[in-house]
Parts: C-alpha cells; sequence; structure tokens
C-alpha cells in the first residue's frame, strides 16, 4: 500500500506533536506544520488527510475545512466545537458535510475533549446499560504547560473583574466542549437536549505563579471551574464538572477524570487517575484517528459513528 500523506496545520503544541507522532509511524509521510506564510499552499495540498490544529471555534477553522476538503483531503480537526459542529451553526455543518460526501471525503472533529472522554468514553460505558441513565463527570486538568492563547481563552491571568467582562463577551471560554460532547452522546442515544446550563467562575491565587508563557499575579484566576448541565425532558441529564489550574499543588488539587452513570439499576464510577493528559493524550488521539478516518464514509462524522481509535 503506497503512504499515507498527512498535512499538519497549525504550528502549535499539538500540530507539532502530531507530527512527531506520525513521523515514527511506518507507511505515514507527513508535511508541516510550517510557518504562516506556508500555511495556505499546505492546506491545499491535497493530502490524503489534513489534521488542522489551530484554534477553537467552528468560525474560526471553517474556511481552513473548506480549502482541504475541496483540495480533496479528508480532515481531522481540533477545534473543539468541530466534534458537533450542528450544536453551533447548523447551516454551515449542514453546507461542509454535503461538500464533504461531494468529494468523497470525511470530516473529524476531536482530540480527548471533546473527542474521547466524555462522549466516545461515556458512551462505550453505556454499552453495559440498559435503562435511561443520567450522567456525572469531572476533569480536574493541570493547565501549566498550555500555551498562551490557550490560556488565556481558558481564563487563566484576569482579576475577577476582566474574567466577569472575558465571560460576558466570549473572549474567555474556559474548557470548551462540553456541550458537543453532550450531543454527540444525546445524538447517539436519540435523546433531544432542551438546552444547557452554563457556569464558570475563576479561581483567584492568593499567591503569584510565576508560569514562563503567563505569569500569574496574585488576586489573579490562576484556575477556573465550570460546571455545565444539560436539560433532557425538563430535568437535568448530564451534568459536567471542569477544574482546570495552572498550579495543581499549590491549589491541592490532583489530575483526574471521572464519570458517574446512575439509573434504576446502574450505579457506576469510573476514575482515571490521574487523569488523561490534556496534551498528550490528545496529540494520540489525532493521530491514532487517521487510520479510522481514512477507512470511514463521506461526509462529517462525529466520533460516536467510528470505531475506537489505537495506536
Ligand atoms: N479537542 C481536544 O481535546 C483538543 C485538545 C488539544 C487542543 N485542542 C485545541 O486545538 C487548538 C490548538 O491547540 P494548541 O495547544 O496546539 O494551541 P497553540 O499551541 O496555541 O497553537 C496554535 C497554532 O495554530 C496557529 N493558529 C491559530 N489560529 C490560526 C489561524 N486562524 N490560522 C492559521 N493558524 C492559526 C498558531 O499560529 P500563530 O502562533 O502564528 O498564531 C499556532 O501555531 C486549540 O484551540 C486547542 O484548544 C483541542
Amino acid at each position: 500500500m503506497s503512504a499515507v500523506r498527512v498535512a499538519i496545520h497549525g504550528d502549535g503544541q499539538l500540530g507539532r506533536a502530531v507530527a512527531a507522532l506520525l513521523r515514527e509511524r511506518d507507511g505515514v509521510t507527513v508535511d508541516g506544520p510550517v510557518a504562516r506564510p506556508e500555511r495556505g499552499a499546505l492546506l491545499r495540498s491535497g493530502a490524503d488527510l489534513v489534521v488542522i490544529a489551530t484554534t477553537t471555534l467552528l468560525a474560526d477553522v471553517a474556511a481552513d475545512i473548506e480549502a482541504a476538503v475541496t483540495a480533496g483531503s479528508n480532515v481531522i480537526v481540533s477545534a473543539e466545537e468541530s466534534s458537533f459542529p450542528w450544536a453551533v451553526d447548523r447551516e454551515l455543518a449542514r453546507r461542509l458535510d454535503a461538500l464533504a460526501r461531494e468529494r468523497g471525503v470525511t470530516i473529524l472533529g476531536g482530540g480527548v475533549n471533546p473527542g474521547f472522554l466524555f462522549d466516545a468514553f461515556v458512551l462505550t460505558l453505556l454499552g453495559t446499560t440498559a435503562e435511561p441513565v443520567t450522567l456525572t463527570v469531572r476533569r480536574t486538568v493541570d493547565l501549566s504547560r498550555f500555551g498562551t492563547v490557550v490560556l488565556g481563552r481558558l481564563g487563566i491571568g484576569f482579576p475577577a473583574d476582566e474574567f466577569a467582562a472575558g465571560v460576558a463577551n466570549g473572549s474567555i471560554l474556559g474548557h470548551a466542549g462540553f456541550p458537543q460532547s453532550m450531543e454527540i452522546v444525546a445524538h447517539a442515544l436519540g435523546l433531544a437536549v432542551d438546552r444547557i446550563d452554563k457556569r464558570i467562575e475563576p479561581l483567584l491565587t492568593p499567591h503569584p505563579v510565576p508560569l514562563d508563557q503567563r505569569p500569574v499575579a496574585a488576586g489573579h484566576s490562576a484556575g477556573v471551574h465550570q460546571i455545565y448541565t444539560a436539560i433532557v425532558a425538563g430535568r437535568p441529564w448530564y451534568t459536567a464538572h471542569f477544574t482546570g489550574h495552572v498550579d495543581m499543588a499549590g491549589a491541592g488539587l490532583s489530575a483526574r477524570d471521572e464519570i458517574s452513570v446512575h439509573g434504576e439499576h446502574t450505579d457506576m464510577t469510573c476514575t482515571i487517575q490521574p487523569g488523561i493528559g490534556a496534551q498528550r493524550g490528545s496529540a494520540a488521539m489525532v493521530a491514532n484517528s487517521v487510520r479510522r478516518v481514512l477507512a470511514a464514509g463521506p461526509g462529517w462524522v462525529t466520533v460516536a459513528d467510528l470505531p475506537p481509535a489505537h495506536p
């Protein structure tokens, strides 16, 4: 079989890590990531698969997805909103899905979260139940290795009033992607989400955190806590807690992922300790998804449509 050609768009932590992983594999050649001026050519190169690892919002990656699909490439996008794009912009998702079908290629959005932990993995756990259940997930994650831009978007490094203003104007998102995970699970189960209630709060540090990429002053946000609740049939169905911090030890936190499933005959909690690493886990998930995306049918798919990713 001829080598699979993968082009990496996005010269950040994730793009570089995915490129390094894929370069170690037989049967894969890797182009990029490259500097900004050369990115357009790489995107339009017609590679078998393009990895887009740039940013978070669907609107900010849509043109890049369209360019790669138009050039006949399959696409894996790390943008959190792309893991279930219909929740963000139904018309845009419909249009790009139709384009992918026309070109005979597949689009998949996702990394570890969204893309595995609270959607694909939850669905796998639900294979052991045969009754209606409610879900509660909790992720506590070390944010100290993220880059400056991602930390700013997560809400790290702000006094309380600027944090609140950032949340109000949409520049601070905290962890993005819970709505997508919830919709992936709901869609697979045939449930309709009425609405998703959201709360996001800063975790203000009493002492400075000397982070190289974004030092945090005393009294500013060194962490973020979020609670998202998806309402189905008028009741809480899926509740997600996210705690991220750049000074885990100082805040008395340890990395951990937890998934609890409750029903009349079901009461289980799955704990992953010390939690799946946001960067290493996502890089592996993207690299391990190349083969399953190449093998998938055309269109914009979710992780619920695909077999598990593996090395
Ligand atoms: N689903 C998941 O589980 C998951 C996991 C990890 C990451 N992510 C998401 O994936 C994205 C990338 O993560 P990262 O850690 O690699 O971020 P990063 O280290 O900040 O790198 C982002 C890279 O993309 C480039 N970039 C940003 N916007 C661009 C645009 N509009 N066009 C072209 N290039 C652009 C940046 O270039 P410049 O430096 O020149 O601006 C930088 O090279 C983030 O949004 C992150 O939240 C998702």
